[in-house]
């Protein structure tokens, strides 16, 4: 039905119109409209020429090194395995190493409109995330020019002196220096004598002088107030005299806002019940998870337990200090994990699966031990299998910068050092499902509720460079063993297996599909 407009109602509309955006004119203080993108050429930040050698001396010969050459960035990536040394067993152990092209896992009729997606929100994320301190910034050698290179800092629409400024020149008649930005205005705290000072009170300011020594004195006096607000971005000033151009930043940010945890009144042992809340996610296996609380009361009595549960037909987990949340059936891995950590309230948070058992070697005073001494974030134990067998799933993760195409993962079990003062401890990028970490930490790197089924180590991708991630291997919690014999298996095992271990290719999918668009990752090489 085609919907007829009269003059009057025509006439009305934009009477409310008009009317409405006067009332907002006049209810917003401030009708300065800004631009919050950051004001420099944005075009060229995928540029880095700057970082390599320039023209200037092109002519004169190098002989270049081969074995340096290999280790530059080379801006383009395609994982090929390459056949290591021959250690034997070396496949028994650590399994065949393998290449995947995530592109081929995109549903080739989308593959081109995918693709374009994907790179046009790379280009915004960019923009997002780009940090005027990023900018490659060169000091040209023989200037007079005096300046700070980096460390000034100003809280958004405040006001600062500018340390460090000053100009040791050749004689002259007048000495004359100037500042600008773009992002605030200069002024001068204090008037000096024989000073000119022209610009006060806007972004260009020029101060001169025919004596150099109180032109100098001048230079202490200089203001910078940021007019532009912006909670967290740099200020690019340019100082300069006749030939000479210095460039530094002044960075504009909020303070940071700390979020701390009360860790309760200790004298010399750490109160595990008020530092530290267990964290699991439960699908089917009850059984299981009775086996795991009981296994927890028998070590710690009062620590909470926080539970999420996505089953179909919840049972209520009864007991003291225990948390249990319903979630719609099936949300998934992810999901329960970002739930249950969600909801705790203490400053540490140890995930366990709902199959772990606690032992006598489970002690999270050691773990939370590592995190209160260390500036790491996060610390895995080792999982303990009924073979006997241990394992700490310790994992290296490395992005290789890619062109086009995204980048290159790259995942190998090892770690980067031992952890001084903790012999048995290490860091890496990655770790077990049984780790304690600090709350904060793991809610800002989050577990993404898209990955509903197996999923593990994606919580470390996403956490790369967020998260300081250690691994003790002398903090052991036993796991309810996955061999079973197919005549003792429960119904329970037989119905979780359905889900946990799908066989179709269906949940690699999802993953491939998330890592290809969300990380814009062309290609992943596990190497063993
Ligand atoms: C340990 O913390 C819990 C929870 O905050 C508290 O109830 C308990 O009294 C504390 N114990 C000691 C010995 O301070």
């Amino acid at each position: 039905m085609r919907m007829r407009i009269t003059r009057k109602q025509c006439l009305f509309v934009v009477t409310v119109l008009s009317l409405s955006l006067i009332c907002i004119h006049l209810l917003t203080k401030s009708g300065k409209v800004v631009d919050v993108w950051n004001r420099e050429a944005l075009e060229d930040l995928l540029d880095n020429t700057l970082l390599q050698p320039a023209q200037k001396f092109a002519h004169i010969p190098v002989k270049w090194k081969d074995d340096i050459l290999q280790l530059l960035p080379k801006n383009n990536c395609k994982c090929e395995v390459e056949p290591t040394m021959d250690i034997p067993f070396r496949q028994e152990l650590f399994g065949k190493p393998y290449a995947v092209n995530f592109a081929s896992d995109v549903d080739p009729s989308v593959l081109e409109e995918t693709y374009r997606r994907r790179e046009q929100e790379y280009k915004k994320f960019k923009m997002r995330t780009y940090h005027p301190t990023d900018r490659v910034i060169i000091a040209k050698a023989n200037s007079p020019l005096e300046y700070p290179v980096q460390g000034v800092d100003v809280r958004p629409l405040k006001t600062i002196l500018i340390p460090g400024l000053g100009l040791q020149d050749s004689l002259k008649k007048v000495y004359k220096v100037s500042l600008s930005c773009s992002m605030g205005t200069f002024d001068v705290a204090a008037e000096v004598e024989g000073v000119t000072v022209k610009g006060a009170g806007e972004k260009h300011i020029t101060l001169s002088s025919p004596l150099m020594d109180n032109l100098n004195r001048q230079l202490q006096f200089v203001s910078y107030t940021n007019t532009v607000f912006h909670p967290n971005t740099a200020d690019t000033v340019h100082f300069q005299t006749d030939d000479h151009v210095a460039i530094f930043n002044i960075k504009i940010h909020h303070p940071v806002v700390p979020k701390m945890y009360n860790p309760g009144s200790s004298d010399s042992k750490y109160n595990i019940s008020a530092l530290v809340t267990i964290a699991t996610k439960t699908f089917i296996r009850y059984d299981k998870l009775q086996n795991l609380i009981d296994s927890i009361r028998k070590f710690y009595p009062t620590v909470t337990i926080i539970i999420a549960d996505d089953n179909k037909t919840p049972q209520k987990v009864d007991g003291p200090f225990i948390e249990q949340y319903f979630m719609p059936f099936g949300k998934g891995w992810f999901a329960g994990r970002n739930l249950a950590v969600s909801q705790v309230t203490t400053k540490y948070v140890l995930w366990v699966d709902d199959d772990f058992i606690f032992c006598s070697q489970t002690k999270i005073e050691k773990l939370v031990d590592v995190l209160e001494k260390t500036p790491l974030d996060l610390v895995g134990g080792a999982v303990r299998e009924i073979t006997g067998f241990k394992t700490t799933f310790r994992q290296k993760i490395n992005i290789i910068p890619g062109g086009k195409d995204g980048d290159c993962l790259m995942t190998r079990l090892g770690y980067h050092h031992i952890i001084q003062g903790f012999p048995n401890c290490v860091v890496a990028d990655g770790v077990v499902n049984f780790f304690l970490a600090r709350t904060e930490k793991v809610l800002q790197a989050g577990f993404d509720p898209r990955l509903s089924r197996i999923a593990h180590l994606e919580f470390f991708i996403d956490g790369l460079g967020k998260l300081y991630v250690g691994s003790c291997d002398d903090v052991i919690v036993d796991h309810a063993s996955k061999i079973h014999l197919p005549w003792s298996k429960s119904e329970t095992d037989k119905a979780y297996e359905t889900f946990r271990y799908p066989d179709s290719s269906e949940s690699t999918d999802v993953r491939h599909n998330l890592f290809y668009f969300k990380n814009r990752f062309g290609y992943v090489c596990c190497l063993a």
